[in-house]
């Protein structure tokens, strides 16, 4: 795991990263005369970035204005991802990043660390695969130490939120997802309690059973929580995540090949729940916070739930089963339900959805729909944009919840194909009597391709923009 450190002076030949203002440069000391030629005649040809590379040292200049705004982190991020290459390449095993800018600092050092990550765990020849780069110095006393520390926590939580993505369901089905989130809880400072299939039954979390049916593997549902003393809210935030370790799509089976190829991204609301539980217990938030679970695989075997079938949720609401594909909303039900007793004062649920919300907006963006107040969504939506994790919000109307009739139990599970992550919405709304968020992560959770700073596979996308709300309704 790479580390964010704070040190006063860098070693000599270190490489380094310099984040200049363009508009305001005069002389850069820690440059040499040749090379503050260099930058003013890069500043004159307006360009972005010099990368000066003398055998010995790398050095590293990004031009950038003022950069407090979301757009100019982004940059800065971005421009970090392609600093972490060039280190790689050239076995680099520190960088250090010199700027007065405690701000730039920060993102710079961010996109280094995020862009760093490789999941090698079942490669046999790891060290050899291993990237050099292991530890970011930023040379400025100025940028606070919680700053720091609060990063180093990101980066981590986030990294963990990836690897239980890029798991195979070989290796992380629901019974070992559930005893992952222990191990967090131990190492982090949360409890958790996991219900086993007795318990599931003893308490008719009908949706979850019914999706579990076809499988060999018992379904689980992990209740975490971290309620620290000085906490600042009452009433807790609920985090609720879709643990579906597998989707074959059930005996409306998805066809290969393609859709199923990377289905074990399918907990991935999951790993947001506890990305974010990591988190903010690590930071010690003075905050409340409760994460729900239900996990299993939708497989199909003998006893398989079928298209057609009429099941009774937790809730007790009868649903007819029109696709079994469409199961992450039935176990979501369960748990949006098991909320209400939670008094909650906001429920967000993550989870890989609808291949709808994909269609609409592809991988740039998580589709966002819920009940929650305007104030609660401006947070939301300023949070997403500190920390670059874009939303778009599509409306809850009635005419969404009528395509979910059915002749012959309360709801059915299936919208139609146009629009289908506000159906789905739509769905979940039913088992809600608090404020309440949904966001459809189907498109960013999982890259096909890397992008930046966020690799191949899983992003961990959902846990920095969780952290960055929580942490301002911490310190509100
Ligand atoms: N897990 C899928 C959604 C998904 C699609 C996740 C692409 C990640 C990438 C979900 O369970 C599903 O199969 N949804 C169906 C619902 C439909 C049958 C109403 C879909 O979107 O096709
Ligand atoms: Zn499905
Ligand atoms: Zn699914």
């Amino acid at each position: 795991m790479i580390k964010v450190k704070s040190i006063t002076k860098l070693n000599d030949s270190q490489s380094r990263v310099v984040i200049i203002n363009p508009k305001a440069f005069k002389k850069a000391d820690s440059l040499t005369t040749a090379e503050n030629t260099i930058v003013k005649d890069a500043i004159k040809a307006e360009k972005k970035q010099v990368f000066l590379n003398d055998g010995n040292q790398h050095t590293f200049i990004i031009f950038s204005e003022s950069p407090t705004g979301w757009e100019k982190a982004e940059l800065l991020r971005k421009a970090g991802a392609k600093v972490c290459a060039v280190l790689n390449e050239n076995k680099r095993e520190t960088v250090a990043i010199l700027t007065d800018d405690a701000k730039a600092a920060l993102a710079i050092a961010e996109g280094i660390a995020l862009a760093n990550y490789q999941f090698l765990k079942h490669k046999s020849d790891k060290k050899k695969l291993s990237n050099s780069l292991t530890e970011i110095n930023i040379v400025n006393a100025k940028v606070p130490k919680k700053d720091i520390n609060n990063l180093n926590i990101i980066l981590q939580a986030t990294y963990i939120s990836r690897d239980l993505v890029n798991e195979p369901f070989s290796h992380l089905n629901s019974v070992q997802l559930a005893e992952e989130f222990k191990k967090l809880g131990k190492e982090a400072g949360f409890s958790v309690e996991v219900w086993n299939e007795a318990k599931i039954e003893a308490q008719k979390m009908g949706g979850l059973l019914a999706v579990n049916q076809g499988s060999k593997i018992p379904p689980t549902f992990s209740i975490m929580e971290y309620k620290p003393k000085n906490a600042v809210n009452k009433k807790p935030y609920v985090l609720v995540g879709k643990g579906v370790v597998y989707d074959t799509g059930g005996l409306s089976l998805k066809p290969t090949p393609n859709s199923m190829d990377y289905m074990k991204c399918d907990m991935g609301g999951s790993a947001v729940v506890a990305g974010t539980l990591y988190a903010v217990a690590k930071a010690e938030l003075p905050i409340h916070v409760i994460g729900l679970v239900p996990s299993t695989d939708n497989w199909l075997g003998e006893n398989s739930y079928a298209p057609g079938d009429v099941i009774t949720l937790y809730s007790g609401t009868t649903v007819e089963v029109l696709n079994t594909d469409a199961e992450g909303r039935i176990i979501l039900a369960d748990a949006l339900h098991y909320a209400k007793k939670l008094n909650p004062e906001l429920v967000c649920d993550f989870a890989t959805l609808t291949g709808a919300a994909v269609r609409a907006i592809g991988n740039y963006a998580t589709a966002v729909l819920g009940t929650a107040s305007d104030e609660v969504k401006q947070d939301i939506f300023d949070s997403s944009y500190a920390v670059f994790e874009r939303l778009v919000e599509f409306p809850l109307w009635q005419e969404y919840a009528d395509e979910l009739k059915s002749e012959v139990a309360d709801m059915t599970n299936l919208g139609k194909g146009e629009g289908g992550q506000i159906s789905a919405a739509k769905f979940l709304q039913h088992f809600t009597d608090y404020p309440w968020m949904h966001f459809d992560i189907a498109g960013p959770a999982f890259n096909l391709a890397p992008d930046a700073y966020k690799p191949k596979g899983g992003t961990g996308v959902g846990v920095r923009l969780m952290f960055d709300f929580l942490s301002k309704k911490a310190s509100k």
